[in-house]
């Protein structure tokens, strides 16, 4: 796993026991969709009560009119100001301007997806592959690949996984006149924006 998916650990445990931990509870919590995981987990904290732009690695605002077609970027949510808390895992997303084959081209927050960049399966964090015949999330540790449209799994370990642990925390958006894009404030629930680490209902 990268230093930047094993930032997600909270504090309290070494990283080392928090992984162990987290992998011995992998099939639970694949079988026990009941158990409310979502109190326990490290969900992002201090998510903003209002809109906040969708910024950009330069630190610009994502503008719907500028984005490029079928491409993503990292972006951090929510944003702290400490540099150390903000490069945790749990606060990574790919923001993706859908392919055109999937209704990207439109000028409209319907063209983006936000997902959480943390893999459901082990908390690898994966990457958009735009090029052509791929187009979608690939997690590099084990192969899961996630719907760009979605954010559900569709091949490897992630997909095997019951619901809500297949398919992506997602964020949403809205857009200014001028075409900026706002994060609206989520609420983290597996039936609402979802829990990061641990998925959402669809
Ligand atoms: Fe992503 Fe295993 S952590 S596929």
């Amino acid at each position: 796993m990268s230093e930047e998916a094993r930032a997600g650990a909270p504090s309290g445990l070494s990283r080392r026991d928090f992984l162990k931990l987290m992998g011995a509870a992998g099939t639970g919590l694949a079988f026990a969709p009941f158990v409310p995981w979502g109190q326990f987990l490290p969900n992002p904290s201090s998510a903003s009560l209002e809109r906040v732009p969708a910024e950009l690695p330069d630190g610009s605002q994502a503008n719907m009119r500028t984005f490029p077609v079928n491409h993503s970027e990292v972006i951090t949510y929510p944003r702290t100001g400490d540099r150390v808390l903000d490069e945790e895992a749990f606060r990574k997303w790919q923001l993706i301007r859908l392919p055109e084959e999937l209704g990207g081209a439109a000028e409209s927050p319907e063209s983006f997806r936000v997902f959480s960049m943390v893999c459901l399966h082990l908390w690898c964090l994966w990457k958009y592959w735009p090029d052509a015949g791929r187009r979608r999330g690939e997690c590099p540790c084990h192969g899961s690949m996630y719907d760009a449209r979605t954010g559900t799994s569709f091949a490897g370990p992630a997909s095997l996984q019951a619901p809500p642990s297949d398919t992506l925390p997602k964020l949403d958006l809205e857009a200014s006149d001028d075409g900026l894009l706002w994060i609206k404030p989520p609420v983290w629930g597996v039936n609402d924006n979802g829990v990061v680490g641990y998925g959402r209902f669809v």
